[in-house]
């Protein structure tokens, strides 16, 4: 099931930033030119309230932007919520959706997360599904179920659009903790998700299924030189730019 997927590498920003520093940050990495080639893509995804600064800077630059998550409605008494329609109008090209901290901080299921996938997906916008087991789940032996169980409320919904999305691997374990998977975790559950990918859509070999979780510099490079990983989502070494551009060329 090899084919030619292009790398991504993706900057998810969490709750960090302001204006200046964001300004310095977009600086510096649009000076160190991160390779965006035809085989490597960037994007970062950023607080909805720093979209329209974030996309004019970039504007005009191969570095993609994107948003950290979406309703799933389209319009409506939805106090606080961004529709994917408000994120298209800023030339969103992403958005996160079921990051562990959306499912575990704001009890997100996994059929809201395919329905944010889908409101994503109806406004033009890729959503970068999210799954990951947790500590316990791994210790369990029911890391496959689980990330198996995620993915399958997202492709059941979006039905043949699913060869649309991009799935994220992330170890709820790895995250922000500095300890990734190990190249050989990770591509395990990787080859597990691309083979449910192919068998309900046909799509396996093109969809991109990128890896997240204390990813670095120094880790970037055996993590991407697996079969089945397609790049990163990047939280903490996302914020520098240095730390940044050295995962962006390990992809490039
Ligand atoms: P860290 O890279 O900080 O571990 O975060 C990963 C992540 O959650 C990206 O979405």
């Amino acid at each position: 099931m090899r084919a030619v997927r292009h790398k991504l590498v993706v900057g998810n920003w969490k709750m960090h930033g302001s204006r200046a520093s964001n300004a310095d940050l977009l600086s510096a990495l649009l000076a160190a030119q991160p390779p965006v080639t035809d085989d490597a893509d960037v994007a970062v995804c950023v607080p909805a309230v720093y979209l329209q600064d974030v996309s004019a800077r970039l504007r005009g630059s191969a570095i993609a932007w994107g948003a950290q998550d979406v309703s799933a409605h389209d319009q409506g008494a939805y106090t606080g919520e961004i529709s994917a329609a408000m994120l298209a109008e800023f030339g969103c090209r992403y958005t996160i959706v079921g990051h562990s901290e959306r499912r575990t901080q704001h009890r997100e299921s996994d059929e809201l997360v395919a329905q944010k996938a889908q409101a994503a997906l109806a406004q033009g916008i890729t959503p970068i599904v999210c799954v990951g087991e947790s500590l316990a789940e791994r210790e369990a032996g029911q890391t496959e179920v689980v990330v198996k169980r995620q993915l399958s409320a997202v492709i059941h919904r979006l039905a043949h659009c699913a060869a649309e999305m991009v799935v994220a691997y992330e170890p709820v374990w790895a995250i922000g903790t500095g300890r990734n998977a190990t190249s050989e975790q990770a591509q395990g559950v990787h080859a597990v998700l691309r083979a449910q990918l192919h068998a309900a859509t046909g799509h396996g070999a093109t969809l991109k299924i990128l890896y997240g979780g204390s990813v670095k510099g120094s880790n970037a490079a055996a993590l991407f030189a697996q079969p089945d990983i397609d790049g990163g989502l990047i939280g903490g070494a996302s914020l520098n730019a240095a730390d940044f551009v050295a995962i962006c060329r390990a992809a490039g």
